[in-house]
């Protein structure tokens, strides 16, 4: 949880302003290591799409999924390969607008397809181009509702009975199936995973197709309480195993197993520091007030996501004294802007070192899902990003200007 010590968040601090997010590369690398027993780690850029980490994770040879146009434009400029030989990047989506469609047949950037259009769409735009099917095994599971990609509420992937038809259209188009990919959720639990591969291994054999690769998708947690349990990635590495040596028995050859976190890779690295700026006494509910809002940090408003918070005094020495329930709010127009609420709105106050004005406040493992789903929301320009790498600091991107946004309009 801790990705950098207090000596780091007040320099930078100081010398980046608040607020700002921080990413610590050796947590990220660490990351990564605990899952090279799979042949393919292909990270889930939507959790962290700055250019600078999407290097680090090419270095480190992991690979990419992107899911917009601009993700593919990110991964090319973080260097990732593109073209017939090249499997750095694979889109993944449920639908394919007429620029993207473009761009993939122009760079022949393999397409998880989602949907059966988008299988006709890029059949009839690129014959033979190199695809995987999207699965929705017919469940999913989430840490939130919303985070829950399968089953019959989720408009992710072509539904499990729709296989045949998929692959009818792979025929008519003579396009080319790499392999077969199920993502059912973010906070994916072991019940659920062990019903996952099974499901794989299921939909391999009735197809009757013959495949390379298969793909688990993302959805591994990790522990955003202390004392949570962290997951176990030996364990989740034998099952998705077990489900790869049976398919390729069935299928009399070798078969490649990717595995597509977001989370996992990049979450426990980041914090976001932001200065408290206001106190207040509401009837019963102690307010503080910092200069971060959901515009920058979403997820405890749109999930009712809990981070743990700790709070710095200006020179670094942890807020002491007594413990005082607090709602952490941010400085946007909306009610809805605390940090401390449960989901469905409801605030909740967090037991909290009493806080002074000029202190730091930090939001631990806000690495994924923090700057990549922040907005300009009541025209807030998007905040500065650092990475700490041993004892470089270095600023990979810097705050956007009011001008800026503002450009755009003038
Ligand atoms: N693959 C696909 C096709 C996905 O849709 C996702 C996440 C992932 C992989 C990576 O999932 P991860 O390993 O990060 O759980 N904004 C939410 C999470 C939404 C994830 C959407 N798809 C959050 O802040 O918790």
């Amino acid at each position: 949880m801790k990705a950098l010590n207090a000596e780091q968040i007040c320099s930078i601090a100081a010398e980046f302003s608040t607020p700002t997010w921080t990413y610590n590369a050796a947590t990220i690398r660490q990351r990564i290591g605990q899952l090279k027993a799979f042949d393919t780690i292909r990270f889930a850029q939507k959790a962290n799409s700055n250019i600078h980490i999407l290097r680090l994770m090419r270095e480190q040879g992991v690979k990419v999924d992107s899911v917009s146009l601009g993700e593919i434009e990110r991964a090319i400029a973080a260097g990732f390969a593109t073209g017939a030989d090249a499997d750095d990047i694979v889109f993944t989506a449920d639908l394919l607008d007429r620029a993207t469609l473009a761009r993939v047949v122009e760079l022949d950037i393999q397409v998880n397809c989602g949907s059966p259009q988008m299988l006709e769409q890029l059949g009839a735009a690129h014959p033979g181009h190199r695809v995987w099917l999207r699965i929705n095994p017919g469940f999913g599971h989430g840490h939130s509702q919303k985070t829950n990609t399968g089953g019959e509420q989720s408009k992710h992937g072509i539904w499990h009975e729709q296989l045949p038809e998929a692959l009818a259209l792979i025929e008519k188009y003579q396009l080319d199936l790499v392999g077969l990919h199920m993502h059912i959720g973010s906070g994916v639990d072991y019940s659920h995973l062990q019903d996952v591969c099974a499901a794989m291994v299921a939909q391999v054999k009735q197809s009757g197709r013959d495949i390379r690769a298969i793909s688990a998708g993302g959805g591994l947690s990790i522990p955003y309480k202390v004392g949570g349990e962290p997951i176990d990635t030996a364990h989740y590495f034998h099952l998705w195993d077990a489900a790869r040596q049976e398919i390729a028995a069935f299928l009399g050859h070798p078969v490649h197993l990717e595995i597509e976190p977001g989370r996992f890779l990049v979450a426990e690295s980041g914090q976001l520091i932001a200065e408290v700026r206001a106190k207040k006494d509401v009837g019963n509910n102690h307010f503080v007030l910092v200069d971060a809002g959901f515009s920058d940090l979403m997820r405890p408003a749109m999930y009712g996501s809990y981070h743990e918070i700790s709070i710095l005094r200006a020179d670094g020495t942890p807020a002491d004294g007594a413990l005082r329930p607090t709602v952490l709010a941010g400085p946007l127009c909306e009610s809805g802007d605390v940090f401390t609420q449960a989901e469905g709105g409801v605030v909740e106050p967090r037991l909290l070192p009493s806080a002074q004005i000029g202190d730091w406040v930090v939001f631990h493992d806000t690495g994924a899902y923090g700057a990549s789903m922040s907005s300009n929301y009541n025209t807030r320009p998007l905040i500065a990003e650092v990475l700490i790498d041993g004892d470089a600091i270095r600023q990979i991107r810097r705050r956007q200007t009011v001008a800026e946004l503002l450009a755009l309009e003038l």
